[in-house]
């Protein structure tokens, strides 16, 4: 999910892979590596940490020559950032070195076939698996490189990244994408591969950016050769003239990181769904509660505990486990229920949501709930932080690395992990029954095309956003699984704008808040057709009678609320437990286009960390 690079080509490849990876580094990561092919040899450095510590270990460890390199920034998702588990990662017999950015979902069953042909493995990576799948291939088949990646590629499931080198071919790496982006640079008699166009933006204009499917061998002194994995026809690479600076290539071509991950959520949703949910078998998979199933069924009681934006993806969970799995559950912030003397019991199960996995609340918290002997469950994104080593089992969002400062795809695939969870646990209890479970999983399929659309009202959003950006305070109403998403709005919108915002249940207005409502007062409020619409449209007149001026975010379609609202946003209409998913992306883009306009630092707000580690 992070950054690759490689050079083949008549220059020294080491300092432009090197230089590569700095600028990757931006994507955040928390391993790197490179791999140089001198002539005779292939040699690797890698280790945990920063392209720094690489550099600083490289040197001292390998020679530097070579006129072929790949490197990497490794973002994990299959074992613990280690050195280790690093890339570059070589086959079994050295000859094969490969960098990969994803995840191949069908690792296991691979690997577990590979051990019985006796091939071994040094690392936890899916990576190590793929790259040995293929050297099999190329030893079964006897096949070039080229054709070798193409059939193993045929038999993983995932998304990838990767460029593949084979010593003795040394005039060619291999490259292939699926889900994760990958640019050819084509110099003068030379080729560059990356993530982006960052890494050989200085070296050439010229550039083949791969379609999902597609791979391509690129040849020394040669050209490239660009087929699709699937059927082997060859494509006609269309080679494009870059305008673009550094800058704007490491965004994406967004302006802000926060818009780039909040157009990332259809993939970061279905990258946190893949692999576990079988929507038509009517099954998930998910080791972390499998190999815990009895424990976790069986709990008295799910306190979940979490901090900002994580804490409001556990409010959602509450009303998901209680109505489909039928678990009690008790939302707390980690902070508060630290220092109380809170009554955990060992029938209890804590699950802490963290995007960063590092923050010390909810270490702390779940410190406590293990020494008083609950079992502890973690949903991370970052993987091997230290709330997912702390806890007794857990299940990691797939979002990526989140690097503006305002979440926004790791609350959304928060709430994709937590629902699967829950789907799994009422399954396993019979609270849900096959059909309507089945139902859910199908709808959660459908979900990434759904904020797809729901991305598509920006226009209007940014219409709406310069009409009240300089309202000094905002009210957002929700009721049920809404009313954490309306927290969710008003937190954003605190956060990079500096507007005071307040996030109530829709019906609870009426017992104090309503006196701030005046002509002045923009009420955003979520009035999707599942969830008690009728009396959240109650409450829109209540504000309307107030002069109060009314956004709406509604189901596709509703003309009852358009007659009221003095703007109505649609999303697409889905089941009540995954409206949040749609109706989080309008209240998003609403404070990202305030800000803006107003000139904030939106990447990093005032007096915020990405990650906070202190109390
Ligand atoms: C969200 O936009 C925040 N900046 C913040 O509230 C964040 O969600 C909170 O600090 C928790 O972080 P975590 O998920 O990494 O634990
Ligand atoms: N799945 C691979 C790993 O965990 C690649 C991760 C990445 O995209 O950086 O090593």
């Amino acid at each position: 999910m992070c950054g690759i690079v490689g050079y083949i080509g008549h220059r020294e490849a080491y300092p432009i892979v090197l230089k590569g990876l700095q600028r990757l580094e931006y994507r955040g990561y928390d391993s790197a590596g490179i791999a140089l092919f001198d002539g005779s040899d292939l040699k690797m450095s890698k280790t945990k940490g920063k392209v720094a510590d690489l550099k600083a270990r490289l040197e001292s460890e390998i020679s530097t020559d070579g006129t072929v390199g790949l490197g990497h920034t490794r973002w994990a998702t299959h074992g613990e950032p280690n050195d280790v588990n690093s890339h570059p990662h070589y086959s079994n017999s050295g000859e094969l070195v490969i960098i990969h950015n994803g995840i191949i979902e069908n690792y296991d069953a691979l690997k577990k076939e590979l051990k019985k042909r006796g091939y071994t493995f040094k690392s936890d990576t899916d990576t190590e698996v793929l790259v040995n799948l293929i050297e099999d291939v190329i030893k079964k088949e006897n096949v070039k490189l080229g054709k070798a990646v193409q059939i193993a590629l045929n038999q993983t499931v995932g998304a990838y990244a990767i460029a593949v080198f084979n010593k003795s071919k040394p005039d060619e790496i291999v490259v292939a994408r699926l889900g994760s982006p990958l640019a050819i640079g084509v110099g003068e008699d030379e080729f560059f591969v990356a993530s982006d166009a960052s890494p050989f933006i200085e070296f050439t204009n010229n550039a083949i950016y791969l379609e999902d499917g597609e791979m391509a061998v690129v040849r020394r002194h040669k050209d490239v050769r660009v087929r699709k994995i699937k059927d082997d026809s060859l494509v006609d690479p269309y080679v494009q003239e870059l305008q673009l600076n550094l800058e704007q290539i490491e965004k994406g071509g967004y302006e802000h990181f926060m818009l780039k991950e909040i157009h990332e959520q259809p993939n970061a949703i279905s990258d946190t769904y893949r692999g576990r949910m079988l929507a038509d078998k009517g099954i998930i998979r998910m080791a972390g509660v499998d190999d815990n199933m009895e424990r976790i069924a069986n709990a008295k009681r799910i306190i979940i505990v979490a901090c900002g934006t994580s804490w409001h993806a556990g409010l959602v969970a509450e009303y998901i486990f209680e109505d489909i799995a039928r678990i009690p559950v008790e939302v707390e912030y980690a902070s508060e229920f630290r220092y109380r003397n809170p009554i955990i019991s060992e029938n209890d199960v804590v699950i802490a949501i963290s995007q960063s996995g590092e923050t010390a609340d909810t270490m702390a918290a779940i410190k406590l709930a293990k020494e008083k002997g609950a079992f502890a469950f973690g949903v991370c994104n970052v993987v091997g932080s230290s709330i997912s080593r702390e806890t007794n089992a857990g299940a990691y969002t797939h979002a990526g690395p989140e690097i503006g400062v305002a979440s926004t795809k790791a609350f959304t695939t928060q709430i994709t992990v937590l629902t699967l969870i829950a789907l799994k646990l009422g399954k396993f209890k019979g609270t849900i029954s096959q059909s309507d479970f089945q139902f859910h999983l199908q709808e959660m399929e459908r979900i990434p095309e759904k904020v797809k659309e729901a991305l598509k009202s920006d226009n209007l959003i940014q219409e709406i956003a310069y009409k009240y950006r300089y309202a000094p305070n905002c009210l957002y109403l929700g009721r049920g699984y809404n009313f954490p998403v309306a927290l969710e709005g008003a937190l954003k919108l605190k956060e990079i704008s500096y507007i005071h915002a307040e996030g109530y249940p829709a019906a609870e207005m009426k017992h104090g808040p309503i006196a701030l409502i005046d002509e002045q007062m923009p009420v955003v409020v979520i009035a999707t057709k599942k969830g008690h619409y009728e009396k959240v449209v109650s409450n829109i007149q209540e504000i309307k009678s107030r002069k109060g001026k009314i956004i709406a975010v509604v189901t596709k379609g509703d003309e009852e609320v358009r007659e009221l609202a003095d703007y109505v946003i649609e999303v697409p209409e889905t089941i009540e437990a995954l409206t949040p998913l749609l109706t989080t992306i309008p209240l998003q883009l609403l404070s990202y286009h305030i800000a803006v306009m107003l000139g904030k630092n939106v990447d990093q707000p005032r007096n915020l960390a990405k990650s906070v580690t202190v109390e």
